[in-house]
């Protein structure tokens, strides 16, 4: 049997490999309530221009709004014989209404209906991320409040640089995850653009009013230009993008939360809820959840390129290859809301060992530059050389295995006889951490200033 949509001109129904291959009803379901919001508006449109009667509109109407109840309710049958979503409603719509459900594809063109029902669910699905992030923000500015003062290692290279807050450290994430938050803003601001009415790719000799579905719909404005409109899958690869940064953070994130609840660093304790144990040793709690988010990454990151590499060859305008922009953008979605989630629980969660970070935090050398400083403000030593003077105090605190604190006054003067017991203020992480006031530096009051200045920018994101 040759196909009900476009049989007119084919003699024999395709290969069963041909609808292995074509079919996409098996991810593209997903779109159902995008597809059917999309017929409504369109349909109306066509019946307030009088493009198809009024009559014929309630038909369509009240067939389309059966059938979401037949989708939600798990009775509609599904066929991979009718390849995709869109297909499938329109089939059972002729079923339920009879001719007048062949008036609803006038005007318009899967390419313009596909275009459109992925726009309306990419958009749905960036409003979602961005209330995930907004909780994972609020998560780390309650952190980052509690641990306004508390005194860990910075690192460079992951080689102890000088003591930092761990609110501070929060707070890095902060600013992360707010960009990702602008990000997702800016990407909805661009995509916010209804392509239905462009039909197949030139537009329409009927009178149709794009305008009108565009608001229908809750776009901004219609696209500008048919060609475009039916053939651009920059929303999604945007989403993709958006995403693939979003977890390159949280990655980043789940990195560290593995290294800091190692038994060797010890800077946090994850709760039960947030690890697991091993089946055969009994001491271990592991951060699996941390890992898996640093693993999925590699998924997320891997749609991106796959989708940019769909779309790298494609002429104008629409090519069946888009078809392959679904799964990649479904997955990612699932994929980041269950990475987002899980890291929100972690960090709210987890138990920071302050005697541990502070233990850490005066090793290292970690005030050598705060010495140096010293050098410059109180004795006027030009920069350069108090890096050197105080080189030089680092190697004689090494050679007796002592903290820089502990080297005796006199230690101190054999490298530099300007060296007063005032220099021993400097050496504490405590006046080291609270000395960096500058904008944005890690000074417990600079932390609570910027904690404070997000909470309430973050009631207006
Ligand atoms: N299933 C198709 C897709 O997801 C719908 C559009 C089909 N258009 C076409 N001209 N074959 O891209």
């Amino acid at each position: 049997a040759s196909n009900q949509m476009w049989g007119g001109r084919f003699a024999s129904g395709p290969a069963a490999i041909m609808e292995a291959i074509n079919a996409s009803i098996d991810f593209d379901r997903k779109l159902y309530a995008q597809d059917i919001r999309g017929s409504l508006a369109h349909s109306e449109m066509l019946a307030q221009t009088g493009i198809i009667s009024a009559a014929d509109q309630e038909k369509i109407a009240h067939g389309l709004n059966t059938i979401a109840k037949e989708i939600e309710g798990g009775t509609f049958a599904f066929s991979k014989k009718l390849e995709d979503i869109h297909m499938n409603i329109e089939a059972r719509l002729a079923e339920l209404i009879g001719p007048a459900a062949g008036r609803l594809h006038t005007a318009r063109s899967r390419n313009d209906q596909v275009a459109v029902d992925f726009r309306l669910w990419v958009k749905d699905e960036f409003n979602r991320v961005a209330a995930a992030l907004k909780d994972l923000i609020a998560a780390f500015l309650d952190r980052a409040e509690e641990h306004a003062a508390t005194v860990m290692p910075g690192f460079t290279h992951l080689q102890t640089a000088q003591p930092v807050t761990f609110g501070h450290h929060c707070m890095a994430y902060v600013e992360m995850f707010a960009r990702d938050l602008s990000r997702v803003r800016d990407a909805i601001e661009r995509m916010d653009e209804s392509p239905l009415g462009a039909a197949a790719l030139a537009g329409t000799g009927f009178p149709i009013d794009r305008h009108r579905t565009a608001k229908a719909l809750g776009f901004r404005e219609p696209t500008r230009n048919s060609l475009d409109s039916v053939s651009d899958r920059d929303f999604a690869l945007e989403f993709l993008s958006v995403a693939a940064i979003c977890a390159t953070h949280l990655s980043r994130l789940a990195e560290e939360i593995v290294i800091w609840s190692t038994p060797q660093f010890g800077f946090v304790r994850l709760s039960d809820q947030f690890s697991t144990g091993s089946s055969i040793m009994p001491q271990k709690k592991n951060p699996d959840a941390a890992e898996l988010v640093r693993a999925k990454t590699g998924r997320v990151n891997g749609h991106l390129i796959g989708l940019l590499t769909v779309m790298k060859g494609l002429p104008l305008t629409y090519s069946k290859d888009m078809q392959e922009d679904k799964e990649a953008v479904f997955d990612t979605a699932e994929t980041l809301d269950l990475m987002l989630a899980a890291m929100t629980g972690m960090v709210r969660d987890l138990t920071v060992n302050e005697a541990a970070m502070k233990k850490a935090a005066g090793s290292g050398y970690a005030t050598a530059t705060d010495l140096a400083d010293w050098l410059v403000r109180e004795l006027g030593l030009p920069f350069r050389e108090a890096h050197h003077v105080t080189g030089r105090a680092v190697a004689l605190a090494e050679s007796k295995k002592a903290g820089l604190e502990k080297l005796s006054l006199e230690d101190l003067r054999s490298i530099h006889l300007g060296i007063t017991a005032d220099v021993f203020s400097v050496l504490a992480v405590k006046n080291s951490v609270a000395s960096r006031k500058s904008f944005g530096g890690t000074a417990p009051a600079e932390v609570k200033k910027q904690v404070r200045a997000w909470k309430k920018r973050l009631a207006k994101a």
